[in-house]
């Protein structure tokens, strides 16, 4: 291929990815397979990697996210980024259409577009000459912060607007949300949860902890979404409506809400506002009212803005769901893994139509952080289908007689010493006999992903425990009816449930079995890995830290974590017997079919798609070996992205050379 050729192919290639991006990510349509993608990404890589003259900050393979920096620098906004005042009721709403006619000496209602209110993080894009260029946050909406290199992680910004139909300005400022949908977010608390990391408390934190990352690798891990709903600065288009911006932004390429709306009257407004409440907790994002904006851009003028706020918008705002209450006492609670958790006891109160008397406040640092004391009074917040969260206190009805809360220096269930491990925010019981640590291990082992017993819930695990048939987890599995049958409102029926449940259970996934066990940082991510990684449950209570901190995915806490539960004697007897009782599958593991028994594999520069380990692990399954150097002993050499003088020895010494593609076909790679 000559420099011409290449530098067309090196174009087409980022102007195809960049189509097939908006088809999945802004569209929601994607026209071709996972694996068709990857190859043409690929392609792209590899060509940009031989002729680095092309390179391109806007290029698909330049989202992966660049180096870190030590700060932000400071954007100005060409045109100031307003917030928006409220309204928290139709009479409000219809306050502000009568101050708008007041305003303007006129009379009547105005052609409205209604948009649902997305509770994210508002960003400017600047785009010339159709390339995105500078990408900043709103800030205090004078200054905000150049988060370029972040936002080019968001692979729902194009990196060219397309033209279709309407032509592209010199330069434009186009504004929008960055959100984090409800599923990623919980998704991501899961994963954090699992590594011991501190937990977002709402999708809009967590959107702006992800975007405002020195690190944008970080950001690129994050899923993030925009949603684009205004222009600030534009040079050549004069817009005559609202609907008119908005049209032009998605014929530009960009995304914007489906669900928006021109609305012709009161009762279209108000019609539209109830539709989208009612729809609240089934959308994907965080939305926390609908905004109103007049459609025609020369009212939208004539109004212009008054303290920061347009005259011509509102964000008429759903029912809050938060309740002022107060906090009667705080109870540390013990969690399976020995940690206390502090929760509020509350004077019960009714937040959108639940009785909530019970708040979580996660640890001590935040008590500490939001100076929350016992006899506070407190804002509680209940969201869509998160758990209540208390966000803050009224400290103007302080009395002076609140106290603040410690953590006890004794267990308050089994009066062991608790301890503050080195650089964690937990306190921890460190008797892991403790009642309350056994029964919410037992009732861990017993939920669905992990044993998934029937039945077996909090309730009877609790009374198991208490009158002594149960001691851990492995004892389940010698009860017999008899042993629980007299217990106070079981009864016969419900024993032999319960009994049938347990001996059910006995069939289990390696992956759901390690689950259960509730090692400390081992959710069902981490669980499913170390089923792919080995073969039974020995064989990891057989690795050494280092070798598990070498999975990709552990770190050294959670290697740490595996090991030292393998590593306890109590841990060991309860495994020996629960052995005896269990059949366990392992979904993960592909038969080793010995088809590279003998083999030596030496691997040279980058993969793409699997991680070095996993390629390692491939050869191994296969009967095949792995090792560093390349001597005439190697039968292959497999040469990745920019190998190094291993892959000119290969050459030297005449060894076939396997592309990575190659290799994963020899190795008959399902991932
Ligand atoms: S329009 C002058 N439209 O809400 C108009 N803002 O409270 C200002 N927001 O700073 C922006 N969804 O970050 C607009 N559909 C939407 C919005 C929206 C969310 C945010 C935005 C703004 C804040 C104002």
């Amino acid at each position: 291929m000559d420099l011409h050729e290449a530098e067309r192919r090196v174009r087409e290639l980022r102007r195809v990815i960049e189509r097939h991006n908006r088809l999945y990510y802004v569209l929601d349509a994607p026209e071709i397979p996972d694996d068709e993608y990857d190859r043409l990404f690929r392609e792209l890589r590899d060509l940009e990697g031989r002729y680095p003259q092309f390179f391109d900050p806007n290029s698909p393979t330049q989202r992966v996210g660049a180096r870190p920096l030590d700060r932000f620098d400071q954007i100005k906004h060409g045109v100031p980024m307003l917030s928006l005042d409220n309204a928290f009721s139709h009479d409000e709403f219809d306050q502000f259409v009568e101050r708008t006619n007041r305003f303007l000496g006129r009379e009547g209602f105005y052609d409205f577009v209604g948009e649902p209110k997305l509770d994210g993080l508002g960003v400017e894009l600047v785009y010339e000459d159709g390339a995105f260029r500078v990408g900043s946050t709103r800030g205090d909406g004078y200054v905000g912060e150049d988060v370029t290199q972040n936002l080019r992680t968001i692979k729902g910004i194009p990196m060219y607007l397309i033209g279709d139909g309407y032509p592209v300005p010199k330069r434009i400022e186009i504004r929008g949300e960055v959100i984090m949908n409800k599923k990623d977010f919980l998704a991501l608390n899961t994963q954090r949860e699992e590594r011991g990391e501190s937990l977002f408390s709402n999708p809009r934190n967590a959107a702006a902890g992800s975007l405002r990352q020195l690190d944008p690798r970080v950001t690129a891990q994050r899923r993030l979404d925009i949603v684009l709903y205004a222009v600030g600065g534009c040079e050549g288009i004069e817009f005559e409506t609202h609907l008119d911006v908005l049209e032009h932004l998605k014929a530009w390429g960009l995304k914007t809400n489906p669900r928006n709306r021109l609305l012709h009257t009161r009762d279209d407004v108000f019609g539209y506002f109830s539709e989208i409440e009612k729809m609240r907790d089934g959308l994907p994002y965080e939305c926390d009212g609908v905004v109103f904006k007049i459609n025609s851009m020369s009212t939208q003028r004539a109004l212009g803005e008054v303290s920061r706020t347009p005259r011509w918008a509102i964000a008429y705002k759903f029912k809050p769901r938060t309740a002022v209450t107060r906090i009667i006492d705080i109870a540390p609670q013990v969690g399976r893994t020995g940690i206390l958790t502090p929760v509020a006891l509350l004077e019960p109160v009714n937040i959108g139509g639940a009785r909530i008397q019970r708040s979580t406040l996660h640890n001590q640092d935040e008590v500490d952080r939001k100076d929350i004391r016992i006899g506070d009074t407190v804002v509680v917040e209940r969201a869509g289908d998160v758990i209540p969260e208390v966000v803050g206190v009224v400290k103007d009805r302080r009395t002076g007689s609140e106290r603040p809360f410690r953590m006890p220096e004794r267990c308050p269930v089994c009066g062991s010493k608790i301890e503050k491990l080195e650089g964690e925010v937990f306190y921890r019981c460190i008797n892991i006999s403790c009642p309350a640590q056994v029964k919410e291990r037992i009732r861990h082992f017993t939920i669905r992903g992990a044993m998934d017993i029937e039945g077996l819930g909090e309730k009877w695990v609790g009374t198991f425990v208490d009158s002594g048939v149960v001691k851990d987890v492995s004892s389940l599995y010698g009860l017999g009816k008899e042993d629980i049958v007299s217990i106070e409102r079981m009864g016969d029926v419900l024993a032999g449930k319960l009994i049938d449940a347990i001996q059910k259970s006995r069939d289990a996934r390696l992956d759901r079995f390690i689950f259960a066990l509730g090692i400390p940082h081992v959710g069902e991510h981490i669980a499913r890995t170390l089923a792919m990684r080995f073969r039974d449950i020995d064989d990891i209570g057989r690795a050494s830290k280092e070798e598990l901190r070498r999975i990709e995915g552990i770190g050294p806490q959670i290697a740490e974590s595996i090991h030292d539960f393998f590593d306890t004697r109590e841990n060991q007897i309860i495994l020996r017997r629960l052995r005896s009782y269990l059949k366990l599958t392992n979904p993960y593991e592909t038969a080793a079919s010995g088809r590279l028994m003998g083999k030596r594999f030496v691997f040279t520069g980058g993969l793409a798609t699997i991680s070095r380990d996993r390629a390692k692990q491939l050869v191994e399954r296969n009967g095949g070996s792995t090792t560093e150097s390349v001597s005439k002993k190697v039968d292959y050499v497999v040469a990745g992205d920019q190998p190094g003088s291993k892959l000119d020895k290969a050459r030297a010494l005449g060894i076939k050379i396997l592309t990575e593609d190659e290799f994963l076909r020899l190795v008959g790679d399902e991932t």
